[in-house]
């Protein structure tokens, strides 16, 4: 029998994300973010977000923690998952991006559970309790800091808990053996550190750029 695979059109992506909920005011906010030419790119995709937003609430998820806000597809995304008393942790180094992220999470009545920290992600964490732990983590800012990422978004959850790893296929790179640039190869190293990982169940998953699940045991 031949791989069961269905491989992925624009035909079919188009359809995919007609079919996935999606709010108006994150189709604004993509229209905005697009308006800031190449920098878009690092935008959470439609269906991904849809996606986030199932597994947030899926998991009953009340805590949650995103590194790498940018304008805040994603952490919308998240935000919509978690109950009314439910709290975002976002972080990010951009005051110019997280200006955009702010005024949706205004629009979308969301702002009171976002809390956006502008500083280096790695200090931040690092000064966090895993005693208040997190039931969810999406990692999305500098691929070369991913394997410290994971580090810490596994200290700071429960278990249980989920980490969602964003670009894990690196636009094609990481199976292209040539490529050997920083970010490649930290993907590439957290890529197999990941699905060899006892303290956690993973799925890798064709969707957008690549995303890993990682559960918490
Ligand atoms: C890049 C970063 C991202 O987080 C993303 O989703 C897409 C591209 C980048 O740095 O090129
Ligand atoms: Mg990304």
């Amino acid at each position: 029998m031949p791989d069961k695979f269905t491989e992925m059109t624009a035909a079919l992506h188009r359809y995919a994300v007609e079919h996935s909920d999606r709010d108006e005011l994150f189709k604004e906010l993509a229209q905005e973010t697009d308006e800031l030419g190449g920098v878009a790119v690092m935008m959470m995709a439609p269906d991904q977000g849809a996606l986030t937003t199932v597994l947030v609430r899926a998991i009953g998820a009340r805590r949650a923690l995103e590194i790498g806000t940018f304008t805040g597809y994603g952490a919308l995304s998240i935000a919509r998952g978690l109950p009314d008393d439910g709290y975002l942790l976002a972080l990010d180094v951009s005051e110019e991006w997280t200006e955009i992220a702010r005024r949706y999470f205004e629009r979308a009545g969301l702002a009171e559970r976002i809390e956006l920290r502008i500083a280096p992600a790695l200090e931040t964490l690092r000064g966090l309790e895993a005693s208040d732990p997190f039931d969810f983590c999406f990692i999305d800012a500098d691929k070369e800091s991913y394997p410290a990422y994971y580090e810490e978004a596994l200290r700071l959850l429960r278990p249980g808990g989920l980490v969602m790893i964003d670009n894990v296929f690196r636009g094609g790179d990481v199976v292209d053996p040539e490529n050997e640039d920083a970010a490649t190869l930290a993907i590439r190293e957290l890529n197999d550190r990941v699905a060899a990982d006892e303290r956690v169940l993973s799925a890798m998953i064709g969707v957008a750029d690549g995303i890993t699940l990682a559960l918490k045991l």
